[in-house]
């Protein structure tokens, strides 16, 4: 299959990134290389491999998530989805982003065990596999490919979440008073040879929810919003949150809603 010979192409070119990436012009660099690399970002292994599980029957109750699972845009349907959430579900009362939804569906539509999906929900630089809500994400994420930003803001429970954000990503605390802001609260900040991205802005916001699920090089792994929202908690130094909480959803709220507007260009690829 061509797409296939594409995509291990582009894996070939991936390794030899990172040793050239210490130079001075590695961000201009990159920059290009990704542009280049867009067409086929390996991502899509892992697209095709949650297209798979979406359709298939799993769990305990052997049900699919396309004949049980509704993402906000009716029962099975991905188009769009992505790009509208976080967004409130009445039948979880609870707002959701994406990761956060599709762990609801497999425990109350499939009958996994949350403790199950929670116990390893990242991909490690040693797994050969990303876990399956990984490949869930990845592939409901690029259902909404080169769709704009859309989340509703105007219902207030979306509303409330989004405020909640912004004072989180505003306070300090922890044993250096970081607050997200610190690091990412206005523009030009970096940290060794990494341009922050001032999430307040809306050219920032989407930089932060247009990379994330995304390919990381370094380590060949797919990884979510939420393992960035963690490894950023730590950073921090604050006790990472627990997997798929609100207030993950909330910090997710406040970027989606500042990047609204904005085209999404599918599932990321970083370094
Ligand atoms: C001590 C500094 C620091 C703090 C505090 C911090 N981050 Fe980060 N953040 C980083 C670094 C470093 C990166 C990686 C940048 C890169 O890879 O280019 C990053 C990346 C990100 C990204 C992805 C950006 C991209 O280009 O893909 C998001 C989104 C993000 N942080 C959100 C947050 C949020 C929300 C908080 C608060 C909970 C937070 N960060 C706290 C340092 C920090």
């Amino acid at each position: 299959m061509k797409r296939s010979i594409v995509m291990a192409t582009a894996l070939t070119v991936t390794w030899s990134l990172p040793a050239a990436a210490q130079t001075k012009d590695a961000n201009a660099e990159f920059e290009k290389f990704r542009a280049e690399m867009e067409e086929s970002n390996p991502a899509e292994l892992f697209e095709l491999k949650g297209e798979e599980l979406w359709k298939a029957k799993r769990g305990p109750k052997n049900v699919s998530l396309a004949e049980s699972c509704d993402l906000g845009q009716g029962i099975g349907k991905v188009e769009g989805a992505w790009v509208k959430m976080p967004r409130y579900f009445a039948d979880a009362d609870a707002v959701m982003d994406g990761e956060r939804r599709i762990v609801w569906c497999m425990t109350e539509k499939q009958g996994f065990k949350f403790a199950d999906i929670a116990k390893k929900p990242f991909q490690g630089a040693n797994d050969n596999n990303a876990p399956d809500i990984t490949n869930l994400v990845t592939y409901v994420a690029s259902a909404s490919k080169n769709m704009k930003f859309d989340m509703p803001l105007h219902d207030d429970k979306v509303r409330d979440a989004y405020e909640t954000g912004k004072a989180m990503a505003a306070y300090r605390a922890g044993p250096y008073d970081f607050s997200c802001n610190t690091c990412h609260g206005a523009d030009g900040k970096r940290i060794r040879m990494q341009n922050l991205p001032n999430l307040s802005s809306p050219e920032g916001a989407l930089r932060g929810v247009q990379g994330w699920p995304g390919y990381r090089m370094t380590g060949g792994v797919m990884l979510t919003s939420q393992w960035r929202m963690n490894d950023c908690f730590r950073q921090q130094r604050f006790p990472e949150p627990k997997y798929a909480s609100q207030a993950v959803t909330n910090l997710i709220a406040y970027m989606t809603g500042n990047a609204n507007g904005q085209m999404y260009k599918g599932p990321g690829i970083k370094r």
